[in-house]
């Protein structure tokens, strides 16, 4: 089978498999590394296991046959088997700033093109901390993804300063291609746009919550059965423009006063989140004491389950709907 190309994935933890089944699911040769043949192993078994499921399913990505897909995913513990060659490479190591900036001076030292694009999945480190020492800085850039990567695509692409041109282009591209969503950000900033947007809901979330104004499980049915049915369909800002019978323009003249009234009560970020004082603890075990009433400890795997399940049937329905 002619392939688009070689991907280097290093790292085989959840991220990184996942990183494989969607190069593989458009017919790119993967190449996966890990420190651990266990890892890799077990890897292979838990891919072959989910591409075979999701075929049966109906909810696997890509126009291939589930063993033609596995066929592509090739496994090494030698970093420059997995480097050269590779057109793209996507590093999913754990979420250490020390054990990445090792791992990617290791990974500089093998590039063989000024065209390959270096990325990292890296939810929370911005792309200049990792990469200000690299030669091949140019290069890098943090392509996050949102968990569960094979069924939710969007990943947010965030350069560093030094990132030229042709990677950031190159990468949107490239996710385009194997079926992400990507969003392309002008600059780094702290928490990129995903984390931002989600903070900034759990901490209105905390605060009435903690306020005693609502319990945890009504809070959860404000998006579960109300904003979030429009959120799979439809972002906040095309929300707001369908709102009013003439656009946005219109919905701020009718509720920005009252958006903006509100908002000032809104009050600080929520202190507890630092877990520093026994009074933050206490607050986070009341929160706690009722998130395990709802879901006791020993449900919580079929609960991911559970969520995964929803979400690779939203991702099935999505794909069968208008854009
Ligand atoms: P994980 O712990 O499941 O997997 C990490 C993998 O890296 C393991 O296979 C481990 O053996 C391997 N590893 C450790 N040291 C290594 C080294 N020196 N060289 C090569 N491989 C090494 O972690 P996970 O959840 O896959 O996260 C990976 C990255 O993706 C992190 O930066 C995380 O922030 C990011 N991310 C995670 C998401 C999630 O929901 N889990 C979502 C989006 C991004």
């Amino acid at each position: 089978m002619t392939t688009p190309g070689k991907v280097g994935l290093v790292g085989s933890g959840l991220v990184g498999k996942s990183w494989a089944m969607i190069f593989a699911s458009v017919g790119y040769e993967v190449w996966m590394y890990d420190i651990k043949q266990e890892q890799l192993d077990k890897a292979v078994s838990d891919i072959g296991l989910e591409v075979e499921k999701f075929e049966k399913e109906g909810t696997l990505r890509g126009t291939l046959p589930a063993h033609q897909q596995k066929t592509l995913i090739h496994v090494t513990t030698d970093l420059k088997e997995c480097i050269t060659g590779a057109v793209y490479i996507q590093e999913s190591v754990p979420e250490d700033l020390e054990l990445k900036k090792k791992i990617w001076t290791e990974i500089d030292g093998l590039v063989d093109s000024a065209k390959m694009i270096l990325a990292s999945s890296t939810s929370c480190i911005v792309p200049s901390l990792i990469s200000k020492d690299l030669r091949h800085r140019e290069q890098f850039i943090v392509a996050h993804p949102v968990n569960p990567p094979y069924h939710a695509p969007m990943t947010e692409l965030v350069p560093a300063p030094w990132t030229n041109e042709f990677t950031q282009t190159e990468a949107r591209t490239l996710m385009t291609r194997v079926g992400q969503v990507p969003v392309s950000l002008s600059r780094e900033l702290p928490g990129f746009v995903l984390n931002r947007m989600q903070y900034a809901l759990l901490n209105e979330c905390w605060r009435l919550l903690a306020n005693k104004v609502v319990s945890v499980d009504d809070l959860d049915v404000v998006m579960r059965d109300g904003l979030g049915l429009r959120y799979a369909f439809m972002g906040p800002m095309e929300t707001i423009h369908l709102n009013a019978p003439n656009g946005a323009a219109q919905y701020c003249q009718t509720y920005g006063n009252t958006i903006y009234k509100v908002s000032q009560d809104l009050g600080p970020v929520p202190e507890a989140w630092k877990m520093e004082t026994d009074e933050h603890k206490k607050e986070v075990e009341e929160i706690t004491k009722q998130l395990e009433t709802l879901y006791p400890p020993k449900d919580l795997d079929e609960r991911k389950l559970r969520r995964d399940t929803c979400l690779a049937a939203l991702a099935k329905l999505k794909r069968g709907l208008p854009k």
